[in-house]
């Protein structure tokens, strides 16, 4: 009896103490961040419920907004898009908090504070953990790890994206564009969204596998259909930690697209392997040849991990370029000024040939239009940190360990105290001295983020996109299709809500 009342009580015990441990994790530490945040008089809407926190008010905004058509002058987006933030930001201004569930969030919408997060040096800030979903379809790449294996990839990746080595890869963005064009040639209106999407999944296998990319573009299907699985899941009220353990027939299909992804990958890094060294001079060949000789540690990656880094590339490289291209021609298809300003530009350095990359690196008009794209229609509207540590921010403000950080990019490109009254136009002028100095603080342009996390491959993406909307210039003149609806939209990334269609008219060779 003796014996069954103390196995009863340590149960109790255990029981007990996981109870505690679960109850200080899910609410009483979010509770004292936010008291911490509030003790220090960061505001913020205080209506939301005990287990949703602010989520319900958000949705009913969103769904307020869902159907807003905007005029076609309008950039308006945030007002669709985040109407939170909008209603938020106006009340509370640029740094406030709320509540996702019961954690409390901390919106920071002031560059200046943005530079310290993302510039900070000694890690107090690190990427906000993601879904199994997200892990699933990025891996362990470099945008989802953390500390010295970070480093590490950086270091292996970074040779593969400096100008010099991508220029060299505008032959192979040009010969993409071309084929496209030549497609064009037969159509008076194309679903640019669509295409670009294409275009930019074929750049990036050639880019990345070279020879072997049509297996490249077999990994990209597999990965937007797990895309659009994660897409869907993430939407599910049954969220629950275990799952992701069940299985359902999404899950299945997604163990199954997984494998298909991880063993496409495997193949064409074992024929690699067996095949002729010149051959390793695409972005796969300098992370292989990292894999083989990297002995000295810094700059080894294992089989898994170069996996890893093919799929985060796949993922990070072609959504975001395709949706750039397919918002500046928007915004060129609304501004025919622009537009002719443009092709002038580009027919005066290179006429009807395919453009040189020191010609491209020239077309200063061009590069202003596509920042201003950026400011407008940032293909990431925002990320995120957490507070590694307690973290002094900005004069007054100690951000409490674990708290996370929303960074809203939109928000920022949006503000008219930071861009002036013209904020909300299309204004490609206002880059011509560069990005630094168009706005009041030199780091209001965050499209591509900033600091050592900043975007890997912006020079890329830049690159691409110059290649491929000089060769359309040299080409057509466009505008919007009639039947056209301005309705942005946040799928991950920022893009039309129900595609874009744009008339092409040929020009006179
Ligand atoms: C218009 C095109 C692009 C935009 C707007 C963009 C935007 C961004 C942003 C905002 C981040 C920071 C994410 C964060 O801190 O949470 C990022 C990181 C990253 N981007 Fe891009 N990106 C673009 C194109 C590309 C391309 C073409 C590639 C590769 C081919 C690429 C690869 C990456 C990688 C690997 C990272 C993670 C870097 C790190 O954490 O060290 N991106 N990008």
């Amino acid at each position: 009896m003796g014996q069954l009342l103390l196995i009863a009580g340590a149960v109790t015990a255990v029981l007990i103490s996981w109870l505690w441990s679960f109850l200080f994790a899910f609410a009483v530490r979010p509770y004292l961040r936010a008291k911490r945040l509030r003790d220090q008089g960061v505001r913020g809407p205080i209506n939301g419920s005990f287990w949703a926190g602010n989520m319900e008010e958000i949705q009913r905004m969103k769904m307020e907004a869902r159907d807003m058509v905007l005029d076609i002058n309008s950039h308006d987006h945030l007002a669709r898009i985040s109407p939170h933030f909008v209603r938020w930001a106006s009340l509370y201004g640029r740094v406030f908090m709320y509540c996702v569930g019961r954690k409390p969030w901390l919106f920071v919408g002031d560059p200046e504070l943005v530079k310290q997060v993302l510039s900070n040096k000694f890690g107090l800030y690190r990427k906000m953990e993601v879904g199994a979903g997200f892990t699933a379809l990025l891996g362990k790449g470099l945008v989802l790890t953390e500390g010295e294996a970070w480093a590490r990839h950086r270091r292996v990746v970074s040779p593969a994206f400096t100008i010099e080595k991508i220029k060299t890869m505008t032959r192979i963005m040009a010969e993409c564009a071309q084929s496209m064009i030549e497609n064009w040639r037969e159509k008076e209106e194309v679903e640019v969204g669509v295409e670009f999407q294409e275009l930019t999944a074929d750049v990036i296998s050639h880019t990345a596998f070279g020879s072997s990319y049509a297996a490249g573009k077999e990994v990209f299907s597999t990965q937007k259909e797990l895309q659009t699985l994660i897409i869907l899941a993430s939407f599910s009220k049954f969220d629950l930690p275990i799952s992701k353990y069940l299985p359902t027939e999404a899950n299945r299909r997604r163990w199954g697209l997984e494998k298909k992804l991880r063993a496409t990958l495997v193949s064409v890094i074992e024929k690699r392997m067996a095949s002729s060294w010149s051959e390793r001079q695409d972005l796969l060949g300098l992370m292989m040849e990292a894999c083989v000789n990297g002995e000295d540690g810094k700059t080894k990656l294992s089989m898994d991990e170069i996996i890893d880094e093919c799929k985060t590339f796949f993922f990070a490289g072609h959504e975001t370029t395709s949706h750039l291209l397919t918002w500046t021609l928007f915004l060129l298809s609304t501004s025919q000024d622009w537009q002719r300003k443009l092709r002038q530009e580009v027919l005066l350095q290179c006429g009807r040939s395919i453009p040189h990359p020191d010609q491209l690196a020239k077309f200063k008009l061009m590069t202003a239009v596509l920042l201003e794209a950026l400011r407008l229609y940032a293909p990431v509207g925002a990320i995120a940190r957490t507070a590694r540590e307690d973290a002094e921010l900005g004069p007054s403000l100690t951000v409490p360990k674990g708290t996370d950080i929303i960074i809203p990019i939109s928000v920022i490109h949006h503000s008219k105290e930071i861009w002036g009254p013209d904020a909300g136009e299309f204004n490609p002028g206002r880059f011509e001295n560069g990005a630094s100095k168009a706005a009041s603080h030199p780091g209001a342009m965050l499209a591509f983020s900033t600091g050592p996390r900043g975007c890997v491959g912006q020079n890329f993406a830049l690159m691409e996109a110059k290649t491929v909307l000089s060769m359309i210039l040299q080409s057509f003149s466009f505008s919007l299709s009639p039947g056209y609806k301005h309705m942005p939209t946040e799928r991950i990334t920022l893009q039309p809500g129900e595609g874009m269609r744009v008339l092409l008219r040929p020009l006179e060779e």
